[in-house]
C-alpha cells in the first residue's frame, strides 16, 4: 500500500521534470511530499478499540484491529437504572453517533504487523484501511514456529510520513499435538455494554481472566448486544458503534495484549433475539449486514466452524449456529438443524479422526439446558428435539467429550438424564446481566446452579503422568464458585 501511494507521488510530480539531483534537494522533496499527501501529517491514528489475535496455529495467527482518531473513547455520561442489565437513562438514540457514550471515531491510515522472536523477525506489509470495513485490518502472519513466545508491535499510521502509534503484544504458538502440555483456557459470554461493573475498565471478568494467565480465551457469542439500548442498533453506523465501545474497553485491551481469542457469534452479535438466516431486519439494519458486520470485527478467514489442537490431551471444536440453521418456527422433524448438513459432516470426520484425550465442543448455544419451557431456539428446547436428541446421543458415544456453552445468562452445569452428555454454561460476563432463571429452580439434571455473572476455566494437565480436566466456574472476582475435575 506505501508502495502505491508512493507511485501515485512520482506520477503527480514527475522527478525527470525537475531536472536535479533527488538526494541534493531533500528539504524540498520532504516539503512538497507533505503539500500533497500528508495535508494533515500531524493527524495520528490509535489503538483506541484494541487489538485481537486469534487462530494461532504452529505456523499461522490472524491480526485484527481498527485505526482511530481519537486515543480516548467518549465518557459515560448517562446514569442508569438501578436493574438488571442496567440499562442508560434517558439516552438519545438520534443523536451524532460520534458523540454516543463510549464512541470512539475510526479513522483511515495505515497499519502492519513486526514479531520478534529469539530466532529472528516477521514483518507484515503495510495494510491500508477503509470506510467500508470501517477502518479495520486483518492481517494474517505466516512462516512461525511452533511452541514459540513473539513479542507483537502493531504500528500504525495516519498517512505514508506521518508519525506511528505503536502498540505491544505477546503472543505463543502451540507445540506439535504429540507432546503433552498443560493447557489453561477461559470463557465467556453475553456482554452488553451498559452492564459493566468497573466504571473506569469495563467488566471485573475481563481483568480477572487475565490474572490466571490463560493460553487463550474462547467468547461464545453475544460479544455486543444491538437489541439492547444505548442505543438500539437499528442501523449500520449504531452497530458499529456498539463494537468500537465494546473494544475500547480497557479491561478487554489489556487482554488482548496477552490473551489471543477466539470467537463464536450468537443471535445478539449478529442482528437480533433467535435470528436465523430468513430472519427480518433489525430495524434497517439487514440479516446480510449483520453477517458482514461479524466478520468485519472478528479475526478470522475462511468457515466460522472450526477445531484446532493442544497438545495430545486437547482438541477444541467451535461450531457455528446461526449462519445454517432452519427457521425457528419450522416444524421440528428430521431435517430441521441448527448445524446444517455440511457442518455435521466435518463435525464427525474431525471428531472420529481425533485422538486427543479429552474433546471440548463450544458452542454459542446450549445442547443439554434445561432451558426455559417458552424458549425456540436451541437444542435443549422441543423446537429442534429432533436434531438435539440425535446430537446429545452422538456426542455421548464419543469419549471425554464436554459442551461448553454460552448464551445462557446463569452458570451451571448440568448432565443430561438420557445420555449423560455433560455441559458447562460459562455465565454472562457481569452479575448485572445474570438473570432468566429461577435461582431455586434446581433441576434434578444441575450438578451447579449459580444465576450471577463471571466465567468457566479449564484446565488440562497430567500428574504422574495420567492426564485430568478440571473446569472451575468463577465469579466476576476469578473466585472458584464449583469445580470438576475428570481423570483419562
Ligand atoms: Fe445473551
Amino acid at each position: 500500500m506505501v508502495k502505491f501511494a508512493r507511485r501515485i507521488f512520482v506520477k503527480k510530480v514527475g522527478w525527470g521534470a525537475f531536472g536535479f539531483s533527488f538526494f541534493a534537494h531533500q528539504p524540498l522533496i520532504a516539503r512538497m511530499r507533505k503539500a500533497l499527501f500528508s495535508a494533515n501529517e500531524d493527524e495520528r491514528v490509535f489503538f483506541t478499540t484494541g487489538f485481537k489475535i486469534s487462530e494461532v496455529t504452529e505456523s499461522t495467527a490472524m491480526v485484527w484491529t481498527r485505526l482511530c482518531r481519537q486515543e480516548h473513547p467518549n465518557p459515560i455520561t448517562h446514569e442508569r437504572e438501578d436493574k438488571v442489565f442496567r440499562h442508560p437513562v434517558d439516552f438519545d438514540d438520534d443523536q451524532p453517533i460520534s458523540q454516543m457514550d463510549g464512541g470512539v471515531e475510526p479513522g483511515p491510515g495505515f497499519v502492519r504487523v513486526k514479531l520478534y522472536s529469539d530466532t529472528g523477525k516477521i514483518v507484515s506489509p503495510w495494510v491500508q484501511v477503509y470506510q467500508r470495513d470501517d477502518f479495520t485490518a486483518r492481517i494474517p502472519l505466516e512462516g512461525l514456529q511452533s511452541g514459540v513466545t513473539y513479542r507483537v508491535e502493531l504500528i500504525a499510521k495516519a498517512t505514508v510520513d506521518g508519525p506511528t502509534t505503536v502498540e505491544k503484544a505477546t503472543f505463543t504458538t502451540p507445540t506439535p499435538p504429540q507432546e503433552a502440555v498443560p493447557v489453561l483456557l477461559t470463557t465467556s459470554t453475553c456482554q452488553y455494554f451498559w452492564s459493566f461493573d468497573e466504571p473506569e475498565r469495563g467488566f471485573r471478568t475481563y481483568d480477572s481472566m487475565r490474572r490466571l494467565e490463560p493460553d487463550f480465551f474462547i467468547q461464545t457469542g453475544d460479544y455486543v448486544y444491538y437489541d439492547k439500548p444505548g442505543p438500539l442498533a437499528k442501523d449500520l453506523g449504531r452497530a458499529r458503534h456498539k463494537w468500537r465501545a465494546m473494544d475500547a474497553w480497557p479491561a478487554i485491551r489489556d487482554l488482548y495484549r496477552q490473551v489471543p481469542i477466539y470467537m463464536l457469534k450468537d443471535d445478539h452479535d449478529l442482528l437480533k433475539d433467535d435470528v436465523h438466516p430468513a430472519s427480518t431486519p433489525y430495524g434497517n439494519l439487514s440479516y446480510q449486514e449483520g453477517l458482514k458486520l461479524w466478520y468485519e470485527n472478528v479475526p478470522i478467514i475462511g468457515k466460522p466452524y472450526r477445531t484446532f489442537r493442544r497438545g495430545k490431551d486437547l482438541q477444541i471444536w467451535l461450531v457455528e449456529g446461526r449462519e445454517y440453521r432452519s427457521p425457528n418456527d419450522a416444524p421440528d422433524g428430521p431435517g430441521k438443524t441448527i448445524w446444517g448438513k455440511e457442518q455435521i459432516a466435518w463435525f464427525k470426520q474431525t471428531v472420529e479422526e481425533s485422538d486427543a484425550t479429552f474433546k471440548l465442543l463450544f458452542t454459542a448455544t446450549p445442547v443439554v439446558g434445561p432451558d426455559r419451557e417458552n424458549k425456540k431456539d436451541n437444542h435443549a428446547n422441543k423446537v429442534y428435539e429432533t436434531e438435539g436428541n440425535w446430537l446429545r446421543q452422538y456426542l455421548s458415544s464419543i469419549d471425554h467429550l464436554y459442551v461448553v456453552n454460552g448464551d445462557r445468562h446463569w452458570q451451571y452445569v448440568s448432565k443430561d438424564e438420557h445420555t449423560g452428555l455433560l455441559e458447562f454454561g460459562s455465565g454472562p460476563i457481569s452479575d448485572y446481566h445474570a438473570q432468566g432463571w429461577d435461582p431455586d429452580d434446581k433441576r434434578p439434571e444441575h450438578r451447579f446452579l449459580r444465576v450471577k455473572g463471571g466465567f468457566l476455566s479449564i484446565q488440562v494437565d497430567r500428574v504422574e503422568g495420567k492426564p485430568f480436566i478440571r473446569f472451575t466456574h468463577r465469579d466476576v472476582g476469578g473466585n472458584p464458585t464449583h469445580e470438576e475435575q475428570f481423570t483419562a
